[in-house]
């Protein structure tokens, strides 16, 4: 079991490395480097909230409610950008459901469920959402 506790925490420390945001260049793309955020960004949250974060993905016309515009999210909110409430809100579950049902995926039900449950799936909701978050800073519009 040590290796596996070993291995575990380095994967830890490497989400904890991109989350202050270490460039993780794309290899076989050239010319392209993209960040952690920006490819974590494409691959769970473009096909709603689109890949520039506007609102405007390919599957948001098929949506009761329409992907919020992640670019709005510090001017929806007087300038500030409070993370510890926009964590919870893309977690999800200690959300109370209010009028009908969420249309945004629960992410720390699926997050946890990538890392296998436990502690290890919280380590694994905790590391995207701090990647996600801060990429999530960078699209503010002033
Ligand atoms: C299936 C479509 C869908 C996907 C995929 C999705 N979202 Fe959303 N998101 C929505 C919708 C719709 C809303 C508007 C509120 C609601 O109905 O849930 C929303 C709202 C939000 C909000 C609230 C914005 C605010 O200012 O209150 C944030 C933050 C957010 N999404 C982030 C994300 C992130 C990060 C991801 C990827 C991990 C993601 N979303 C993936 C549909 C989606």
């Amino acid at each position: 079991m040590r290796w596996y506790r070993g291995a575990m925490m380095s994967v830890g420390g490497w989400l904890l490395g991109v989350a202050v945001g270490v460039a993780q260049p794309l290899s076989g793309l050239p010319g392209a480097t993209m960040s952690a955020g920006q490819q974590y960004f494409g691959r769970y949250c473009s096909a709603c909230h689109g890949m520039q974060g506007r609102g405007d993905g390919p599957v948001a016309a098929s949506l009761r409610t329409p992907p919020a515009d992640l670019t709005r999210i510090a001017q929806r909110r007087g300038g500030q950008f409070p993370l510890e409430e926009i964590a919870a809100l893309v977690d999800g579950r200690s959300m109370v459901p209010t009028h009908g049902s969420r249309e945004m995926p629960i992410w720390g039900e699926r997050f946890a469920a990538m890392g296998g449950g436990g502690t290890v799936g919280e380590e694994v909701v905790r590391g995207n959402l701090l990647v996600l978050l801060e990429y999530l800073q960078t699209l503010q519009r002033e």
